[in-house]
């Protein structure tokens, strides 16, 4: 007798982890494995604040039971006030928290589309947005992100890719996997296409304090009041905290007045009962607490980002546009392989410097990336360019 999966979730795939199972591999085998994969700062040299964890602390009794389906009501009313600091009308009555903006990213997606509609989405991409819309039968319509100009999303392209079935616009500012950070000019053409096309914007805003020096991160729902905005956020990468599984979803008032959509992620909310209830505490002590950690954390991840880049586009045939936030980077292979996912896989077996390929996010046809978190310390980082050099002249020069 034969048990088996749906072929539906055979569709699932994660390439950010798929890389870690051979990784793993290798390390029990007694290989030394420089990690340039993941994106989590715990599992490098950066802790929570403890100011949320005493949040944790000092609520935990009352968080043994279910928490309301939406979020507490404490923990709304901060998100709420916090869009409006930044000139953004949201109402608390329009938020909801979730088990991590991932959960709420499959919730948003099967409420915007339908089977056969499209959402368009950046190419490269993070991945779990390809995942659930294979799952969710909603058709991908990518639009690129252009490495030549920054990786800023290519709103020509965007426009012509605009179909009756198009529902909905992805924007992941700043962005993973290429760490750029969008200009106030994008973001309001992305808006009036938007606008135009009567779309709505889901916009997945989960690194906006990690911008760097001269950067300003501008919160797509505040370029204009009549777009409709679905705005993301979350505590695991803004507040250090990946493993409080806390993020939540946002109606601007535009959107949350002229249609259905909010009501419609509520009702899928209470299907999953509530967020996790103890971390829920920890959005308001986030949000209206000390901030001085970030200051630190970032500018730590700026100066590991710099000599990324540098240390990058000093080896032949790899190039690497310089991120302006956040700890990632999508460097591009330009040397005679048929495939980054053999490159990476060899680099892996070979130097043990582990990064995921570049079609594991998507990429313009004909070119090869590989991805890069530089979390890891500047000495170890340097070490894994020097193995990466050396890789790339014993197989191409
Ligand atoms: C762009 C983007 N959105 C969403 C997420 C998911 O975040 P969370 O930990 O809140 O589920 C990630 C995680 O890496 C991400 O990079």
């Amino acid at each position: 007798m034969q048990f088996n999966a749906s072929i539906r979730s055979k569709e699932m795939r994660y390439a950010v982890r798929d890389i870690v199972i051979e990784a793993k591999k290798l390390e029990k085998k007694g290989k030394k494995i420089y990690w340039l994969n993941i994106g989590d700062p715990l599992k490098y040299d950066f802790r929570t604040p403890m100011h949320l964890w005493n949040a944790v602390e000092a609520h935990k009794r009352e968080a043994e039971s279910y928490a309301p389906a939406d979020g507490i009501p404490e923990a709304r009313e901060a998100i709420a006030r916090d869009y409006r600091k930044k000139g953004i009308s949201v109402q608390s009555q329009n938020v909801m928290i979730g088990n991590g903006l991932s959960e709420l990213i499959w919730i948003a997606m099967g409420v915007l589309a339908n089977p056969g509609d499209n959402v368009l989405l950046p190419i490269p991409n993070y991945p779990l947005y390809d995942s659930v819309s294979n799952y969710l039968n909603i058709e991908k319509n990518n639009y690129c992100l252009c490495e030549e100009n920054d990786w800023q999303p290519d709103t020509n392209d965007l426009r012509s890719k605009i179909n009756k079935k198009t529902k909905a616009i992805v924007v992941i500012n700043p962005n993973n996997p290429t760490g750029a950070n969008y200009s106030r000019k994008t973001l309001k053409e992305i808006a009036d296409i938007a606008a135009e096309n009567k779309l709505v914007v889901l916009a997945d805003e989960i690194y906006s304090k990690q911008t760097f020096k001269g950067e300003k991160h501008e919160p797509f729902a505040s370029l204009a009041k009549d777009i409709a905005v679905l705005s993301m956020n979350g505590l695991s990468k803004n507040f250090f905290a990946t493993g409080f599984r806390i993020g939540w979803i946002a109606a601007n008032d535009f959107l949350a007045e002229n249609s259905d959509i909010m009501d419609a992620i509520f009702k899928m909310g209470r299907g999953r009962l509530c967020a996790v209830h103890p971390f829920q505490y920890t959005i308001k002590a986030a949000l209206e607490g000390p901030k001085d950690f970030l200051k630190q954390y970032v500018s730590k991840i700026e100066k590991r980002q710099a000599f990324s880049s540098k240390r990058l586009n000093e080896i032949n045939g790899i190039s690497c546009v310089a991120p302006k936030a956040t700890f990632y980077a999508f460097p591009r292979i330009e040397l005679p392989i048929q495939s980054d996912r053999d490159f990476v896989f060899d680099l892996l077996r070979e130097e043990g410097v582990c990064v995921v390929f570049g079609s594991g996010f998507g990429q313009k046809k004909g070119t090869h990336h590989f991805r890069i978190v530089s979390l890891p310390s500047i000495e170890i980082l340097g070490e894994a360019f020097d193995r990466l050099e050396s890789f790339v002249k014993k197989h191409y020069s």
